[in-house]
């Protein structure tokens, strides 16, 4: 049973203005002699303040670059917690969004985590306030308490399991197997179709990713038709008119290994186009071609590209390490109630990495730091 009882009409009125404001603190891409020198600094930065480059897909490509050169990774949000949790580094600087350096917090409070911009968020975290959250949490106490990754530590705090895109579907299969209900917050698009292809009572928060909402239905069947042999990549984030199309549904990790692994010349991927960087790497004879964003319908906020992790930039990287700006603190005792949730997945993910691997409905084995 699908229930959308909490309406976060406030959304889009708060996301648009800082959308702009994202914007407008994206530096600008420096000159190559300088953009050479600016790589060999970060890289001296990071081995004189014993540091290690934590980096999602979705930022710049020199970023990613300087995390593989370093010995950091590049990867999905369930990897950069594994990843940064596990590694020795006494700093680690998470190129993301804000979520990715709490989570690197409250995992490892010893480690100072620094942000090449703090102020890099995500809608989905913009749209779920802790507060209004807590008022749900508490008018439905017979629920399990299910938050996705991209969430604020105060909302983590209030929830009973924290999941990722790689590992969402298996938990709630879990949790429904086990006869529970579940509150789930809070991208609704990500929550239908987990609802869809486990049939779990779910109660869901009203949000939505401003870049993956974005993706086109109609204009996706239109470039399909134009490709008929191209795999259809999806993150589970977008509208249901683009994820029933798709071939693949997948995190980020799992939409690179459907191209790397697949048999086909060229795939419509329907992600943030961050990720197209890693993908030609690791895929070079492979055609990729964006899925619409535009279109009649559109009302293109995003044009397939996050602002917020868009402001992560090399010059962030070397200020952060060179002044100490950009540094995460969780304060107690939210940091410890929000350990928990992640705990939990962490621990499920470990000890069921077969319910990770097994397809669902396209989707395909978690690749690890790629
Ligand atoms: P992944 O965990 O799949 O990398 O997703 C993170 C994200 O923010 C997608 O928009
Ligand atoms: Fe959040 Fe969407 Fe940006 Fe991912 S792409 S960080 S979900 S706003």
């Amino acid at each position: 049973m699908t229930q959308v009882l909490f309406d976060y009409t406030r959304q889009d009125a708060s996301g648009a203005s800082r959308i702009e404001h994202a914007w407008a603190r994206v530096p600008l891409a420096p000159p190559p002699a300088e953009r050479a020198a600016l790589k060999a600094r970060a890289k001296e930065l990071l081995a004189r303040h014993d540091a290690v480059l934590v980096a999602h897909y979705y930022v710049d490509g020199d970023l990613q670059d300087l995390a593989l050169e370093t010995g950091g990774c590049v990867a999905d949000s369930l990897e950069m917690a594994r990843f940064g949790r596990d590694h020795a580094a006494r700093t680690l600087v998470v190129a993301g969004v804000r979520f990715m350096g709490e989570t690197a917090k409250i995992l490892s409070p010893a480690k100072r985590v620094l942000m090449p911009d703090l102020e890099a968020t995500c809608s989905l975290d913009l749209g779920c306030p802790p507060d209004e959250f807590a008022a749900f949490c508490d008018a439905h106490p017979d629920r399990k308490v299910v938050v996705y990754a991209n969430t604020s530590a105060a909302v983590k705090a209030r929830a009973d399991w924290m999941v990722t895109s790689s590992c969402a579907l298996a938990i709630v299969r879990h949790l429904h197997e086990q006869g529970h209900k579940v509150l789930w917050a809070p991208d609704k698009h990500l929550g239908r179709y987990i609802q869809e292809q486990t049939g779990a009572d779910m109660l869901m928060w009203n949000g939505a990713c401003i870049v993956h909402d974005e993706f086109k239905g109609l204009e996706l069947e239109l470039l399909r038709k134009q490709h008929p042999q191209a795999l259809v990549l999806v993150h589970p984030e977008p509208p249901q008119a683009v994820v029933a199309q798709a071939d693949v549904v997948g995190s980020t990790s799992q939409l690179l290994k459907a191209v790397v692994d697949g048999q086909a010349r060229e795939y419509i991927v329907a992600t943030d186009n961050g990720m197209f960087h890693r993908m030609r790497q690791l895929a070079p004879g492979k055609t990729l071609i964006e899925a619409p964003t535009a279109g009649k319908s559109a009302t293109c906020k995003s044009c397939a590209h996050c602002p917020w992790m868009a402001m992560n930039a090399t010059q962030g990287l070397t200020a952060c390490l060179e002044t100490g700006s950009g540094e995460i603190h969780v304060p107690e005792p939210t940091r410890s109630q929000a350990l928990g949730c992640i705990e939990r997945m962490l621990a499920f993910v470990a000890a069921n990495p077969s319910a990770i691997a097994q397809p669902q409905r396209g989707f395909v084995r978690n690749l690890g730091s790629a």
